[in-house]
């Protein structure tokens, strides 16, 4: 595997709750980002997904540096980002760049697009000098497949697809190594969007771009990504390649999010179980104890109130050549079909819900209260 080009390491996020006007108390804390880890790879695409409120543009947005970490570090090529001098930071800021959620609204809609695609060189006029401008800006729209001539228009110009390949044009104005890319095709039609996760599959070969990319659609995240990260109120929870994550994913929350995966083959589908989840994510200001899903966990025992669990390899895989070797956090890791294979619907595979026969989790008990198909919070 290619070296990491970003190391994060238990970053956290935690936005002050205050009370009082006149003498402000702080009361409590959302818990946006508590306790991320993951490493990004030279070159490749790391996708991230998870329900709305689970802290994946706070995220984004300390990798960019529009927002500063509680605590916890970033290391872009060995260096703690979150620590760097003002100038320093400057040039690393320059190799990181975002290309946002919605193209109606992160676009200026006074400035043309020329503007707004050259708006990084005034800060960093050492990539474009003052006369080159004009031709680097129209060379980007070339290649996001937009007109050069289109330059001198405003965004209410295009539709939301050319929107969003102005947006990745800005992005690429710098010349950076890495895009975090937040839910950017989330705002499109459907149709749309395979053109512009297309586009950044071209570009990411062109131009040597390493990814992260965020989304809720985990069939988009799996068409573009090299592995996968999933998302659980403030946490990573479940991290492999997308092999792993997909075809045999450990975590119940992972197992929960691909059973709502819509699958077009009617076959598959019928042999596909549904694990609905109930009860409503839990307040960011209030995160259970030990392990934050249990209240929406089918899985849940004793001991999963009372000790977190650690993103890691499970111990029953890991000596194992499994590609349920991967890291979970959860004590009662155990994988399980869920989105059918080949193999499970068409000659005789074992079916969804097939554990693999791990041999148990050490005598827990939790594999005998799995697939019940949405029974909802477990009492503890
Ligand atoms: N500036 C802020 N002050 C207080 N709370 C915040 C702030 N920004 C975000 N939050 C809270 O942090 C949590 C995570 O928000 P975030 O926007 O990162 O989630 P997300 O996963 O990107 O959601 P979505 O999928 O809806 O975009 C949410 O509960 C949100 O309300
Ligand atoms: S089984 Fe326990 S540790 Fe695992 S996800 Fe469910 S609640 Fe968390
Ligand atoms: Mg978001």
């Amino acid at each position: 595997m290619a070296e990491a080009i970003l190391e994060v390491r238990d970053l956290h996020k935690h936005y002050p709750l205050t009370q009082g006007i006149l003498f402000k108390k702080q009361v409590g804390a959302v818990k946006a980002v508590d306790g991320v880890d993951f490493d990004l790879h030279q070159g490749e695409t790391l996708g991230i997904v998870g329900e709305s409120g689970c802290g994946k543009s706070t995220v984004a947005k300390m990798l960019v540096n529009l927002e500063r970490p509680t605590s916890g570090s970033i290391r872009y090529k060995g260096d703690d980002i979150t620590k760097l001098s003002p100038r320093a930071l400057k040039a690393v800021r320059r190799n990181i760049q975002m290309v946002f959620q919605d193209p109606y609204t992160s676009l200026n809609p006074r400035m043309t697009v020329g503007d707004i695609i050259g708006e990084p060189y005034e800060i960093h006029p050492e990539v474009a000098p003052k006369g080159d401008r004009r031709r680097k800006v129209q060379d980007l729209l070339d290649v996001v497949g937009l007109n050069p001539e289109y330059i001198n228009r405003y965004p209410h110009q295009f539709s939301g697809g050319q929107r969003q390949r102005i947006g990745i044009a800005r992005g690429l104005a710098l010349q950076p190594e890495i895009i975090v890319a937040d839910e950017p095709v989330s705002a499109l039609d459907v149709s749309v969007q395979a053109q512009v996760v297309n586009l950044l599959e071209n570009l990411q070969t062109e131009f040597s771009l390493s990814y992260v990319f965020i989304a809720h659609d985990l069939s988009i995240v799996r068409h573009i990504s090299d592995r996968v990260g999933v998302m659980y109120l403030g946490r990573i929870v479940e991290i492999g390649t997308d092999a792993q994550i997909y075809d045999h994913p450990t975590h119940p929350y992972t197992q929960a999010l691909l059973s709502a995966v819509p699958v077009p083959d009617p076959e598959a589908r019928a042999h596909r179980e549904r694990i609905i989840l109930t009860g409503d994510v839990p307040s960011p200001a209030n995160i259970p104890s030990g392990c934050r899903f249990r209240t929406r966990c089918w899985k849940a025992q004793e001991r999963c109130a009372l000790e977190v669990p650690l993103l890691a390899v499970p111990a029953v895989y890991r000596l194992t050549d499994s590609p349920a070797k991967h890291d979970s956090a959860c004590h009662f890791a155990e994988e399980k079909h869920v989105v059918p294979t080949e193999e499970d619907t068409g000659n005789g595979g074992e079916g969804p819900g097939g554990n693999g026969g791990n041999g148990g989790n050490g005598g827990n008990g939790a594999a005998g209260a799995e697939a019940n198909g949405g029974a909802g919070p477990k009492p503890l």
